[in-house]
């Protein structure tokens, strides 16, 4: 009993301090983990050939917050949910190309970007996004592609989501 007392607080403690950490810069203060081949999941059939760039072969790997919305459909984003596709030059996905990575914001963090933050990535994961013209053409394309049910979620478009008719540009 008495640990239960003495631990409870403590929990409590740690679920407030952890996500105030996750946002501080700072050196730990990583675009996406290193490790997000072992950390992160696979949250689409390995190595497909994309519908975004002829050619490009992805892989999609979520965090544990993206995980359910992006494969159930069912459920929103909450804050913090990330998902990376990486793009590679070969139908084994061994040359990779680059990154382009969207994490789910507060509410009215970003109206602007329909409250989610695009960026492009380089393969040593330094950021490459082109202020003049992304994220616009991200989200024009999301929005065209993936906007709504059936064709995709919440501006994701998960595997097997029909292609809008007439496609996009
Ligand atoms: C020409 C259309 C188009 C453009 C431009 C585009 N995307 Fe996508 N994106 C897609 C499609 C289609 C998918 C689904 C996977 C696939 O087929 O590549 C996708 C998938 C993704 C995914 C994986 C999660 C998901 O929705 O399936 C991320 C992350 C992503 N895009 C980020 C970006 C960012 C960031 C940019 C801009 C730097 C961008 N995209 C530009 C069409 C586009």
């Amino acid at each position: 009993m008495l640990h239960r007392h003495t631990l409870a607080p403590l929990a409590h403690l740690s679920l407030l301090v952890l996500p105030l950490m996750a946002g501080c810069p700072g050196p730990s203060d990583e675009p996406f983990p290193a490790d997000y081949e072992t950390s992160w999941t696979e949250a689409r059939t390995r190595c497909t050939l994309s519908h975004d760039h002829e050619l490009r072969y992805i892989r999609v790997f979520v965090n544990d917050l993206a995980l359910e919305p992006y494969t159930t459909q069912d459920v929103r984003y909450p804050p913090g949910a990330a998902l990376l596709k990486a793009e590679y030059d070969d139908p084994d996905c061994t040359s990779l190309i680059d990154y382009v990575l969207m994490e789910r914001l507060g509410p009215g963090e970003a109206p602007e970007n329909l409250e989610w933050r695009w960026e492009r990535y380089d393969t040593e994961r330094n950021i490459m996004t082109d202020r003049r013209f992304e994220p616009e053409t991200c989200i024009n394309c999301h929005v065209c592609h993936c906007g709504a049910p059936p064709y995709g979620w919440q501006l994701t478009c998960p595997e097997g989501a029909p292609e809008p008719d007439g496609g996009c540009i």
